[in-house]
């Protein structure tokens, strides 16, 4: 007699579980759901969702590009890697512990030009890339293609598998143009050389190629084939493969794994690296019809399950209540935050309250317009014998409400996409119970103003470390308005948003959240106005008129921290000489026009710093601080005056006079609108 009742109950409470499962899939991804296969063409705006952009790739010119994708600034070209992954993974068998040893066939066909000029000499390569994790390796250029790299290289943990178009040789490769079958290693387990075949895979005349990837789960073969294209004439399929061979995934990857594509470059051998079409159909695997569930439900008894559903019940209507009144909110952000690409960590906010000691006083490190920073430890739970700890710090949001929240989470997206050894790492956030609370890397020796002005004159910044500050700082900077696909103007550069890690290597603090939490506080007029310290010294002077930042003010920014940090003084306070009040850089412009520079350099440095390097940076900083923004130098001319490649720009005797307006296009250098230009903003400095 339990047989039919123990059925009966099992019909009842599974479906209502599947159906609050439902519900909680259903909000979170209506926010903005991303395209699905095919993609005939790729979309800057409308395709970001879709994929997962790793090292310096992008969506660019219809295309996906895998490393940068520019002819007139070639500088940008070489040494570089990418990886682009489809967002969502994929199930590739249904369970690890399973006897059945079906894997999902699926059929990758793309549209690939991989473009040489004819003075260059191709390289490195790319690839179709399997991976259970769509993170790139540091120092994955050359010839480690995006995929491996000399620490990781060849190691199972790597759970990759990829197919290689390479184009330049090494020591273990046949040719400069071939393709391979590698597994978790660059080291391809079979190659092919396409040369025979008439096939190159760079070509001095611009090719499109069509790729056919096609793995058949059940006899375990991998096949490629390739095919010139024309759009007047698509090629078919060709009758036999490039390469054949028999893989069975399940040694290899993981269960869940996701699609892309992997390039780099390297130097002198530069190639573009595109992707114009791309099409993938994995086959959904269905469990075989599974009776255990019915037959543990009838064993089990009829009290257990009445209890269970009764219990059930109750949950779900709580559930359902609670979710009533956050859904609307939260969906949102949490639906959005999860998609970030690389997947920052999500925190439990009790885990955060822990690490910070209850976010006690002690741990705090600093307090900025929209929150308080605080230090915290976290301890690794899962390996309890090692007894790992990570050092973090953790911004906590103080208003409970943010306003523009698509603002924030949009900037916030492209602030966790950014990537650079100068650039503060985003580690994780938490999101509960409308508190917002956003987890960073710990920087262990503060930011560069405490050094500058809280410390003894016995152990201030010496001369080296500022230097190596400074060249940080600049490559950040060159980094965020070139090298990034979408300019990022960092609207806040001063000393106190520059941290420092344990090596005095500098770090930009926490990007983009100002403007989307409170619109009215970053009027530049009334930065003016409360004459804020701090803030004042390092806005440009075209600011206060357009209340724009550009990345021309940005360079400002950056000359008023050259000048600070070479001169140990605050560009916001104002200069006692012979009885008249000057500015940092007016008193500086004026030891220069007198010949007498050295006299500015930090006396708490006791002359030991090197002069040239030293009047060097403040020609820079002075040059940075010109009036006129199209007259400041640009990052990439910065770069080399600081690594001392090029001379520093010529100043004139007497600072400029400011104009407003200015002459014809003084604002965009570049070619960018600055509807394309996204302002960020560093806030909170520890
Ligand atoms: C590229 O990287 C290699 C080592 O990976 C290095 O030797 C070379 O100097 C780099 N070239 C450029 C232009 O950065
Ligand atoms: C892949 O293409 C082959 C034909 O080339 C077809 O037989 C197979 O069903 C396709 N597999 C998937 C998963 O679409
Ligand atoms: C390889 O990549 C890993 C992960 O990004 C990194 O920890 C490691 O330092 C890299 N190794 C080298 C030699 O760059
Ligand atoms: C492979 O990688 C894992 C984790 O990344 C590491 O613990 C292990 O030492 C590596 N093995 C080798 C042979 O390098
Ligand atoms: C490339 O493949 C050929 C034929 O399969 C093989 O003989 C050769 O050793 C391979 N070359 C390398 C460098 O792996
Ligand atoms: C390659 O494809 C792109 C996009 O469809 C097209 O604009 C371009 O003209 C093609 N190039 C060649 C050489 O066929």
């Amino acid at each position: 007699m339990g047989l039919p009742k123990g059925i009966l109950i099992t019909f009842l409470v599974v479906p209502f579980a599947i159906m609050l499962h439902q519900a909680a899939i259903g909000t979170a991804e209506s926010a903005a759901k991303p395209k699905d296969f095919p993609f005939r063409v790729f979309d800057e705006k409308t395709d970001q969702a879709a994929f997962r952009f790793e090292g310096v790739s992008s969506i660019d010119q219809g295309a996906l590009q895998l490393t940068p994708d520019t002819l007139n600034q070639a500088f940008l070209l070489p040494n570089r890697s990418g990886r682009i992954m489809y967002y969502r993974a994929y199930r590739l068998w249904l369970s690890d512990n399973d006897d059945d040893d079906v894997v999902a066939s699926f059929n990758s066909t793309f549209l690939l030009n991989i473009y040489r000029n004819k003075e260059w000499n191709a390289g490195e390569g790319f690839a179709f890339l399997i991976a259970s994790d769509i993170n790139i390796p540091e120092q994955s250029h050359g010839q480690w293609l995006g995929l491996t790299n000399a620490s990781t290289d060849g190691n199972a943990t790597n759970h990759i598998v990829a197919i290689e178009f390479d184009t330049e040789k090494q020591d273990f490769d046949p040719d400069d143009n071939h393709i391979g079958l590698n597994i978790n290693s660059v080291h391809s387990s079979k190659n092919v050389s396409l040369k025979p075949l008439g096939i190159e895979i760079s070509p001095e005349i611009a090719t499109n190629y069509s790729v056919w990837v096609e793995y058949d789960g059940r006899s375990k073969v991998m096949e490629v084939y390739m095919a010139k294209h024309s759009r007047a004439n698509p090629p078919n399929k060709p009758n036999t493969p490039l390469l054949s061979e028999t893989i069975n995934l399940r040694y290899y990857l993981k269960k869940e794994s996701f699609f892309g594509f992997a390039a780099s470059t390297g130097s002198p051998a530069i190639q573009l690296n595109c992707v114009l079409e791309w099409d993938l159909k994995v086959e959904e695997l269905h469990p075989r019809k599974d009776w255990t569930w019915l037959k543990i439900a009838a064993g089990v008894g009829v009290p257990t399950m009445a209890l269970l559903v009764i219990l059930g019940f109750w949950l779900g209507i709580r559930y359902v209540n609670k979710r009533k009144i956050t859904r609307v909110e939260e969906s949102n952000v949490l639906g959005t935050l999860k998609r970030l690409p690389g997947m920052p960590r999500e925190f439990k906010y009790k885990e955060l309250k822990e690490a910070t000691n209850n976010f006690h006083e002690s741990m705090r490190l600093g307090q900025g317009g929209f929150g308080i920073v605080y230090r915290g430890t976290l301890h690794d739970k899962d390996h309890e014998d090692t007894k790992t700890s990570t050092e973090i710090a953790v911004k906590k949001f103080s208003r409970d409400n943010i306003k523009g929240k698509d603002d924030f989470l949009a900037e916030l997206t492209i602030i966790h996409r950014l990537r650079h050894k100068h650039l503060v790492r985003l580690v994780g956030w938490c999101y509960e119970k409308g508190k917002l609370l956003l987890v960073y890397d710990f920087m262990p020796n503060g930011s560069v103003d405490k050094h500058l002005y809280e410390t003894s004159s016995q152990n201030t910044l010496n001369w080296k470390h500022r230097c190596k500050i400074l060249a940080g700082v600049a490559s950040a900077l060159h980094y965020l308005q070139n090298e990034y696909d979408q300019k990022v103007v960092h609207r806040d550069l001063k000393a106190s948003n520059i941290l420092l890690d344990s090596d005095f290597n500098a770090r930009l603090g926490d990007f983009g959240l100002a403007r989307a939490l409170d619109q009215e506080r970053n009027s530049y007029a009334e930065l003016e106005q409360a004459g804020v310290p701090g803030t004042m010294g390092y806005v440009a002077p075209e600011c206060f008129h357009t209340g724009k930042a550009t990345p021309e003010s940005d360079v400002f920014g950056f000359g008023a921290v050259v000048l600070e940090i070479v001169c140990g003084r605050s560009p916001g306070i104002k200069i006692l000489h012979e009885h008249h009040q000057y500015s940092l850089v007016d008193w500086v412009w004026m030891m220069h026009r007198e010949g007498r520079i050295e006299e500015a350099m930090d006396k708490r440095l006791n002359d030991d710093y090197v002069f040239d390097e030293a009047n060097q940076l403040l020609l820079l900083g002075l040059a940075c601080s010109h009036p006129i923004a199209s007259e400041r130098p640009q990052t990439q001319a910065i770069c080399q005056i600081i690594a001392g490649t090029t001379p520093a720009p010529s100043v004139p005797p007497f600072k400029p006079v400011f104009m407003w307006p200015s002459m014809g296009a003084a604002y965009s250098s570049t070619e960018s609108t600055v509807s394309n230009v996204i302002l960020s903003s560093i806030t909170v400095s520890y």
